[in-house]
């Protein structure tokens, strides 16, 4: 049983199939500043944190390096204890999966599941998805096929199986939740749990597989190994050695995890420690890290922030105070480099650090650098309020605390300001200095779990050596009255400014030329590369251009002129003997179906715009995932297609004209385009073209293409890096 003198805590463990992002890094800081908090209150912290090695993602993961899966996991766990240590991350272990000592643990707890008879062989048929680790029932896939979160095709899965009885926990589990509430971390996720938990019958589980090599082996039956998941959350057990002495005197833990993950944590992980009989721990699940915009870091979209180049370019100091102070915990928020530098700029370096520096320089000016003999005023003292502080702690608001300590550093500020130290007679001089001096070194010890290098750093200024020892139980030293007579240590600039410069994007130019026989056919294209912006989902001032054009044009969508610029499209749809629907078309049906555009971003909605107003077809890729150029050609039958919001390949009819870059078709005709290279939030680099037909001058095409530029400029940003004028 856990003392309240010891505390365990733990974090998810990554997958290392990639290299780590800042919103693993987001978990790590949020344990350390949790686990660093317990230790200034005084107890024995246990900190656990480290990967989830096995499994068929990383076997493939390893396969496509051409790597064996343990070479290639000793290699990707270096980046991980790379970025945690960049960020001041202090864990008592980093644990792996293939750790001896763990698999030995994970077999012993199979067996002994098994021995109890809560774990059986039978036989599974399923849907899995690989990247999930994890398999389906058809009604949770999309079109009973695609990974809800990867939207990944799953695969269909037959194999004699050892499973656990999952089943049997289904009452038990909702009576334990509802007996505890605290045991699930903030209460929306336990409501969730809870709901699920009533709505959905619970199935045994699946817990090992016949022919993925790389895992732990079922100890009584070989050619089985274990299913991930399974092991993976045993590592908690492994961290603190179950079941020797040191498990029961710091289980159980507090396990921090992502929202994502809160499902596994507490069906199934409750469930298996209730078949083992051990006491349930408490879950505590954080929100997730974006960018700007909502729009998710993946590798697949390049969008990945590095915490080592972060840390490496602002500091552990900088990037832990913004991820600290920046997102209210449990709820979901997003990264942007300006934020960070201005939070860095005017709460660190403007307020934290030049505080410090004033009343260093003064105590060197005025007091020879020895920290003057005088008591702290309370008039400056009663600003700080601890009890807030613990009380912020104690229900996870971290962003809180940080805040209240800031406002602390208000009032010293103030308080600086108001009795002018370098003014002021030597004994007043020696009250104000003193009390600032002596506030800082509270606020140090305050600041050490949120920025341990700089709580650290203030302290050796204000002469003190700050061992790990001196913060054991350091909450005991947050009292005024406490700073000696030491010779301080001024020594540079605590925390540097940054200035933000809007990052240059650069595009590479991309070519969109037409095929001899389709120029023939009347088809011409004009394109443009805007490089730079920054695709929003919805802009107000636009909607309202939407709703003026179409007002605008409404009764020309009917008229002859309009509807015979069309035709010229479908002219060359005619001689090819193709049948499909032109997108000018298909828009202005929409538009008198419904009275207004479609909305689907600042992007798209701005070229339709203009498309709809000059009956033009307009193109448009996102040139970062195009691979080499673009041409419009014949369907040679070669190239794959996979179009929009399908996810999966389609044929294209005979005769067809496509458009293609050097591997796939990305459109074909005027249907729809494909989905890989769509425009989307994440969408840096533009390559927009309008097709025109017969009927239509190249000089009329040529001012539609440079409408639809402005627009999007106006509404993403961005430059005109090439236009064909
Ligand atoms: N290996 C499993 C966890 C097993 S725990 C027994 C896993 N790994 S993961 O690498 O996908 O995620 C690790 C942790 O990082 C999870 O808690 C997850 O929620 C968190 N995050 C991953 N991306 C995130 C953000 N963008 N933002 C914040 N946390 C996120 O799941």
């Amino acid at each position: 049983m856990q003392s309240n003198k010891r505390f365990y805590i733990t974090t998810a463990i990554d997958y290392p199939n990639a290299k780590p992002h800042l919103g693993h890094a987001y978990e790590k800081v949020l344990a350390d500043c949790i686990a660093r908090w317990n230790f200034l209150l005084g107890k024995d912290v246990f900190f656990l944190t480290g990967t989830d090695e096995h499994g068929l993602k990383i076997q493939r993961a390893a396969a496509e390096q051409k790597m064996n899966p343990k070479e290639f996991v000793d290699k990707q766990v270096k980046f991980f204890k790379e970025a945690y240590s960049a960020l001041d991350i202090e864990w008592s272990r980093f644990i792996r999966t293939t750790d001896a000592d763990h698999e030995e643990l994970v077999q012993k707890f199979f067996e002994k599941l098994y021995k109890d008879g809560y774990i059986y062989m039978g036989k599974y048929k399923g849907l899995y998805c690989v990247d999930c680790e994890a398999f389906y029932t058809a009604k949770d896939l999309i079109n009973g096929s695609l990974c809800p979160v990867h939207k990944r095709k799953c695969e269909i899965v037959e194999e004699e199986s050892y499973f656990f009885k999952l089943s049997k926990f289904q009452d038990k589990l909702i009576e334990f939740i509802e007996k505890n509430p605290n045991c699930i971390f903030p209460d929306t996720r336990r409501n969730e749990v809870l709901a699920r938990l009533k709505k959905e019958k619970l199935h045994d589980l699946s817990v090992s597989r016949l022919n993925v090599e790389w895992g732990i082996p079922v100890p009584f039956d070989k050619k089985h190994t274990i299913y991930v998941w399974f092991d993976a959350l045993l590592n908690y057990l492994t961290g603190i050695k179950w079941p020797s002495k040191k498990f029961r005197q710091y289980w159980p833990a507090l396990h921090l995890i992502g929202k994502d993950i809160v499902w596994f944590h507490t069906a199934i992980w409750f469930s298996m420690l209730m078949a083992a009989k051990i006491k349930l721990p408490k879950i505590v699940a954080h929100g997730f890290i974006n960018l700007e915009g909502n729009v998710k870091m993946s590798k697949s979209k390049g969008n990945v922030i590095d915490p080592i180049v972060l840390a490496e370019k602002y500091s552990s100091n900088a990037v832990r105070y913004y991820l600290l102070r920046e997102i209210p915990f449990g709820e979901d928020g997003y990264f942007s480099e300006k934020a960070l530098i201005e939070r860095n700029n005017t709460e660190l370096a403007d307020s934290l650090g030049n505080l410090l520096n004033r009343v260093l320089v003064l105590i060197e000016k005025k007091f020879n650098g020895v920290i003057p003999k005088a008591k702290t005023s309370e008039e400056l003292s009663k600003k700080l309020n601890v009890a807030k502080i613990k009380g912020y702690f104690s229900k996870f608001e971290l962003h809180l605390a940080l805040k209240e300590i800031f406002s602390f550093v208000d009032e010293c500020n103030r308080y600086i300001n108001e009795k002018q130290p370098w003014n002021s007679s030597r004994e007043e001089a020696a009250t104000t200095l003193y009390s600032l001096a002596d506030s800082l070194r509270v606020v140090a010890i305050l600041l050490w779990p949120f920025m341990p290098n700089a709580s650290e750093e203030i302290l050796k200024q204000l002469g003190i050596k700050p061992s790990r020892e001196f913060f054991k139980g350091a909450i005991e030293k947050v009292k005024f009255n406490l700073l000696k007579q030491n010779k301080i240590n001024r020594s540079g600039i605590l925390f540097p400014k940054f200035e933000f410069k809007e990052e240059k994007i650069k595009a590479r130019d991309v070519k969109v030329s037409v095929s001899p026989e389709l120029k023939k056919l009347g088809l011409k294209v004009y394109s443009a590369v805007i490089e730079g912006v920054k695709v929003k989902r919805k802009s107000r001032a636009l909607e309202k251009e939407k709703q003026e054009i179409v007002i605008k044009v409404k009764d020309k969508l009917t008229g002859k002129e309009y509807n015979r610029l069309i035709e010229g499209y479908e002219k060359i749809y005619e001689k090819l003997g193709i049948k499909v629907r032109n997108s000018v078309r298909n828009l202005v049906e929409q538009v008198l179906a419904n009275g207004r555009l479609p909305q689907i971003n600042t992007a798209v909605d701005s070229y339709n715009l203009v498309s709809l107003e000059k009956a033009v077809v307009v193109g448009a890729h996102d040139i970062d995932k195009l691979k080499g150029d673009i041409r419009f050609e014949f369907y040679d039958g070669k190239k794959p297609f996979v179009p929009l919001e399908e996810k999966q390949q389609r044929k294209i009819p005979e005769n067809s004209f496509v458009v293609v870059d050097d591997e796939r078709v990305i459109c074909f005709a005027d249907e729809k385009q494909c989905d890989e290279t769509k425009i989307d939030l994440a969408t840096k680099n533009i390559v927009i073209y309008v097709q025109g037909n017969s009927l239509m001058s190249e000089a009329y095409c040529k001012e539609a293409l440079r409408k639809i530029c402005d627009k999007i400029i106006a509404y993403c940003g961005g430059r005109i890096k090439r236009i064909d004028r």
